[in-house]
């Protein structure tokens, strides 16, 4: 990709902003920018684009993209074991999708610096007492007190070590052993004893088991085959925090483009995504692979402008859409998306979200989201592709490997009084490792039958390929 003419690393600030905090000392952002900016890149461009060539295989209809981590990492929440028990979470779900599909699934974690929020209202108000919102990690603090709540630019840098930290235990566990197909077995965590999916997953463990001894008969094992000893593994997060991206963008010493080196891909969310937008300037110049998020407030034509300005060379793989309208919209909102685009000819990702139009408040108080209306969601998603003839090419999701509860039901069905038990997000609601598996299953099974009923662009592809 070329960068755009009028684009720098800070040329986003001449376009309005939404979402971004106010730092009361410029003079302490600056110093913070400066560290940051002189700080090793958490990524290197290579792996950007690899991860674009990959997502421009599932763009072409011949893969999966699985994206998921937390709605909001957090200091509080970082150990070894949250960082681990995701991951295999997130592999598990993987093999469950790739051994239904037979077709690679890219794996990418909402992790390793997914600390800034978009906030529906910029105070919140407790017991008569108004202070601001809490924005991350990366920004204020989660404690209901005025000091906490104050942005304190030094927290982005703390958040930089924490995804350094978070990245590198990731690398190690993809590429040290811990991802080797033949651990298949050990990825079931132990408290997920309970369930329908877990004697699924474990069943079809002994099959994958089978299936490597045969291999490994034949000559073709974790020796000699790197695929199966160990796994890729990408990194994203909401590009909200502009200084920060900012000051980790590097420009690539190869091709001369930049890079946000803070994570593999970036996303743009739903209420920073309209066009003109400082974000969307941001994201257009960088050569990482972008997501967005796409809601009901989307229109068809709007859609088509930012897909020009973030792709004008029409890349493959340089474009995710993220749909998140809602268990009860996407079949309405999301045809008319997805013909605009088949109709121009932009070769996109469409991947689902069916977390962020499916929060409801329990009438115990907690903000939750319904199980079965986030497998609607997902069902939607499918039969729109299905009927338009487009590749169902991924889905994003809130989860953790922690047995929390947070979302309300699942096949150990989580009941609205028991949210409260074990209910630690700092933000949305995540699916527990339980529910994770479970919808992995239910993706599974589409998948197949989207193979199966040989639709779109999955039917185009077995023609090419036998072609
Ligand atoms: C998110 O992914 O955490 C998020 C805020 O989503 P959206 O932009 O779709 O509301
Ligand atoms: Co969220």
């Amino acid at each position: 990709m070329t960068v755009p003419d009028t684009w720098t690393p800070e040329s986003w600030k001449a376009h309005e902003a939404r979402h971004l905090p106010h730092y009361e000392d410029a003079a302490e952002l600056a110093e913070a920018e400066r560290t940051l900016s002189s700080y090793p890149p958490l990524v290197f461009a290579g792996e950007a684009r690899a991860l674009k060539a990959d997502l421009a295989e599932v763009a072409n209809g011949h893969g999966f993209l699985l994206q998921g981590g937390d709605c909001a990492e957090s200091f509080a929440e970082f150990h070894p074991n949250n960082i681990r028990d995701t991951f295999r979470v997130l592999l598990q779900m993987a093999v469950v999708m790739t051994f239904a599909s037979k077709r690679p699934v890219v794996k990418v974690g909402r992790m390793a610096g997914q600390f800034a929020k978009p906030r529906s209202a910029p105070t919140e108000t407790i017991n008569g007492v108004t202070l601001p919102s809490y924005l991350g990690d990366n920004i204020n603090g989660i404690e209901f007190d005025p000091v906490s709540r104050r942005n304190d630019p030094q927290r982005m840098v703390k958040a930089y070590s924490q995804a350094a930290a978070t990245l590198n235990l990731l690398r190690a566990f993809a590429g040290g052993g811990y991802a080797n197909l033949r651990q298949v077995h050990q990825w079931t965590l132990d408290f997920m004893g309970r369930t329908p999916w877990t004697e699924k997953f474990s069943e079809m463990a002994d099959r994958i088991g089978e299936a490597l001894d045969f291999m490994e008969a034949c000559g073709v094992d974790p020796g000699t085959v790197p695929q199966l000893k160990g796994t890729s593994f990408y990194t994203s997060h909401e590009a909200l925090l502009l200084p920060y991206e900012q000051a980790m963008s590097r420009r690539d010493s190869l091709t001369g483009d930049w890079y946000a080196t803070s994570a593999h891909m970036l996303w743009i969310g739903d209420r920073t995504r309209f066009p003109g937008s400082a974000h969307i300037e941001f994201a257009r110049g960088i050569g990482n692979p972008l997501g967005m998020k796409c809601g009901p407030s989307l229109e068809p034509d709007a859609l088509l402008r930012l897909l020009d300005d973030l792709n004008p060379g029409r890349e493959a793989g340089r474009i995710t859409l993220i749909s998140r309208y809602g268990h009860d919209k996407v079949e309405d909102g999301l045809p008319k998306l997805v013909r605009a685009v088949m109709r121009e000819g932009h070769p996109v990702v469409w991947s689902c979200d069916p977390m962020h139009g499916n929060v409801v408040k329990s009438d115990t108080g907690y903000k939750t989201r319904p199980f079965d209306r986030i497998t609607r969601e997902v069902k939607g998603f499918f039969a729109v592709h299905r009927a338009e003839g487009s590749h169902p090419g991924g889905i994003h999701i809130e989860m953790t490997g922690q047995d929390v509860t947070e979302c309300t039901g699942g096949a150990v069905a989580i009941t609205e009084e028991r949210l409260g038990d074990r209910y630690h997000t700092h933000c949305d609601p995540r699916l527990n490792a339980e529910q994770s598996l479970e919808l992995a299953f239910l993706v599974a099974e589409m998948l197949n039958e989207a193979a199966g009923s040989g639709t779109g662009t999955m039917r185009e592809t077995a023609a090419a390929r036998v072609a």
